[in-house]
């Protein structure tokens, strides 16, 4: 199960160092969600704020940007980012019901839905928040092509004797397909939803790089679950698999993402997830 009680200072800092990849292909979907001047958009899961800060300059003084996510320290480096009009506040993803019906222009998940145990009330949240015609914008992992990185951990588990799987073991654990998530997106009320899998190829300086890059991405969850006995047998055999795969860039790792492009359909979203007395205020 995944945790969101494992992030640390050191954690949040190195995420925002090292989420080179995450905001290179956030920048692709913001590109596709075609975000103009004055819009008010929406970050969920917005981590350390790279990616919310970059659309705070996109919809320039006359727009805003929120952002929400649950890892306060993360919060915190987003607020760091001092973009007027950007701000990000401690929330998640299944509750949104700080914010009122028909608020936002667009609203926006990067790297963040394979988190989600469950889609179907974040997805609803996200609706209600949208205005109506307003865009939803979604990268996820695959459940149908896993990335390169997870075949070869579950490899090296599997051939150490390690129970569990790689996913079990919190990467990117709540995958789903792209079948799933267009089904799912019709009934939280999107329409005309268009979904492809893009490709990113990554090159790593080395295990460490790599390892690093899973735990500060995963907020501490990776292999978080591996007794210190088996971890230490982990490492050397992963070392060795990802040294098998050294290009002159680096350890070359491919990714797999569904990204997702729909329309808030129909009338305006009903009633927030959560409607305990005194929480809901409208954005400003
Ligand atoms: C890989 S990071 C992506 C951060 C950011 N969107 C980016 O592009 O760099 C995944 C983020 O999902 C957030 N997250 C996990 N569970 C969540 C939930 N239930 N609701 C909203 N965000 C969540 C984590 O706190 C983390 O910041």
């Amino acid at each position: 199960m995944v945790s969101l009680a494992l992030d640390s200072a050191i954690l949040a800092e190195t995420y925002d160092r090292v989420s080179d990849r995450q905001f290179n292909h956030g920048k692709l979907l913001i590109e596709e969600l075609q975000i103009s001047t004055g819009e008010s958009v929406l970050d969920v899961g917005c981590g350390t704020g790279r990616l919310g800060a970059h659309v705070a300059e996109l919809v320039g003084p006359s727009g805003e940007v929120s952002g929400v996510d649950p890892l306060p320290l993360r919060v915190a480096l987003a607020n760091g980012k001092r973009r007027p009009n950007f701000s990000a506040s401690v929330g998640q993803a299944e509750d949104l019901s700080r914010f009122a019906v028909g608020s936002f222009d667009v609203v926006f998940l990067n790297s963040v839905l394979h988190w989600l145990p469950e889609k179907l009330g974040p997805l609803r949240e996200a609706r209600r928040v949208l205005k109506r015609g307003g865009r939803l914008g979604i990268s996820s992992a695959a459940r149908e092509r896993p990335h390169d990185f997870e075949r070869v951990l579950a490899d090296v588990l599997s051939s150490l004797g390690v129970t569990g799987t790689a996913e079990a073991l919190g990467s990117t654990p709540h995958k789903v397909t792209s079948d799933d998530l267009k089904s799912t997106l019709l009934l939280a009320g999107f329409e005309d939803p268009k979904l492809q899998i893009r490709s990113f190829t990554d090159h790593f300086t080395d295990t460490d790089d790599v390892i690093a890059f899973y735990l500060a991405s995963s907020f501490g969850n990776f292999l978080s679950n591996l007794v210190p006995a088996d971890a230490a047998r982990v490492k050397p055999a992963l070392a060795a698999e990802l040294e098998r795969r050294r290009a002159p860039e680096g350890i070359r790792l491919q990714r797999h993402l569904i990204f997702t492009v729909a329309r808030a359909g129909g009338a305006d979203g009903g009633e927030p997830a959560s409607r305990r007395a005194g929480e809901r205020t409208t954005r400003r």
